[in-house]
């Protein structure tokens, strides 16, 4: 309670700095600037909501993935356009829209595209602790075309084959390596049920510690299907003690308690290669002929320094997807066009 009021009391403020400053300053944000907003608007997030900063990291991804970084997917439906990202299916649960616009609100000349970026940088170093950090460079447009049927094509899916990943990274500069590197990110955050209902399903199962399995299947059913779509978290190791014990999570080398549960970390590698890992697109990790895949995946639970830079390094560079979009501009509001 104490804490709600106290995250409406700081965004208020904020809102009230952001008003004046527009009052005052309509001088081209320096970068400087642009780094404390950023900041100061993610950590507020944070505070008040932790699940935030996993949905800002998963938002970098699903916009630079689908025609570059040009915030295509924070435009909403208007009356003349067809679906819009938002609404594609691959999209399920995608967040922090609202972070985006308060950080827009008081940032009027940057585009959207540089704040989704910058946004997921700044959740990626406070959910790792600092040991996540990368440069970026601003000067991303926004563009003017949103598709879901799009967005459906392009994204990958849960229920992919490693071939289907690696193709999907590849189609995009990415490689293999990426693809295990990236994955990573599945240590923190959220998925719906119906992403990894086929997991629970005997006829549809891949290779799922059958521990880990019954538990979550428990988990997921617990309220006899009064929630239609729970979510569950993607990471073993924030689940409680009681339900690690039942699954025969094995946590040697994870630090569970600090940074606190919820942390991007290596962690993710811990549990794939244990078969406690929620999606089939992350079991498939395990199942490239070449084992290459499959020895990445061991050397990043065996090193966490080295994830946290590579991982840095991948995201640097699918920040900077440049956008194939036919007209650009720097929005005056993320969720429409200017023209509209
Ligand atoms: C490799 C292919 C990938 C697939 C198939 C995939 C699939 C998914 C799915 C199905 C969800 C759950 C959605 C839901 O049910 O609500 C999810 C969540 C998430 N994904 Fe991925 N993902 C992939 C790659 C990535 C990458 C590259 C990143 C970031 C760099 C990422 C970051 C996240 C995060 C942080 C969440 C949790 C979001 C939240 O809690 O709001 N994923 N992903």
């Amino acid at each position: 309670m104490v804490k709600a009021s106290l995250c409406v009391l700081v965004t208020l403020v904020l809102a009230v700095i952001a008003a004046q400053a527009q009052a005052v300053s309509p001088a081209k944000t320096t970068q400087a600037v642009m780094d404390a907003v950023v900041k100061q608007e993610v950590e507020n997030a944070i505070n008040c909501n932790p699940g935030v900063g996993a949905a800002l990291v998963r938002l970098v991804f699903h916009d630079c993935w689908v025609r570059g970084c040009d915030a295509s997917v924070l435009l909403d439906k208007t009356p003349s356009s067809s679906s819009v990202e938002k609404k594609a299916a691959n999209n399920i649960g995608l967040a922090g829209f609202d972070v985006i616009d308060s950080i827009k609100a008081r940032l009027h000349d940057v585009s959207c595209a540089d704040i989704v970026v910058f946004a997921g940088r700044e959740s990626a170093r406070i959910l790792s602790k600092g040991s996540i950090d990368y440069t970026l460079a601003p000067g991303r447009l926004d563009g003017v075309v949103s598709s879901a049927a799009e967005a459906d094509a392009t994204l990958p899916e849960a229920s992919f084959s490693f071939q289907e990943l690696k193709d999907n990274f590849n189609r995009t500069g990415f490689s293999v390596e990426d693809l295990v590197i990236l994955s990573g990110a599945h240590s923190i955050g959220v998925a719906h049920r119906t992403s990894f209902q086929d997991r629970l399903d005997a006829a549809t199962q891949t290779p799922i510690d059958p521990e880990y399995q019954t538990a979550l299947r428990y988990r997921v059913n617990v309220d006899g299907h009064k929630t239609p779509n729970p979510t569950e978290k993607n990471n073993i190791r924030d689940m409680s003690p009681f339900f690690q014990g039942v699954s025969g999570y094995n946590s040697s080398g994870v630090n569970l308690y600090t940074p606190e549960a919820g942390a991007l970390d290596n962690s993710y590698y811990t549990a794939n290669l244990q078969k406690m890992v929620l999606f089939k697109s992350d079991w498939e990790l395990n199942q490239d002929p070449t084992h290459f895949a499959g020895d990445k995946l061991i050397e990043y639970r065996d090193n966490a320094a080295d994830w946290d830079l590579d991982f840095s390094d991948a995201m640097a560079r699918l920040s900077s997807l440049t956008s194939s979009g036919p007209k650009s501009e720097v929005r005056k509001h993320c969720r429409r066009t200017n023209s509209y």
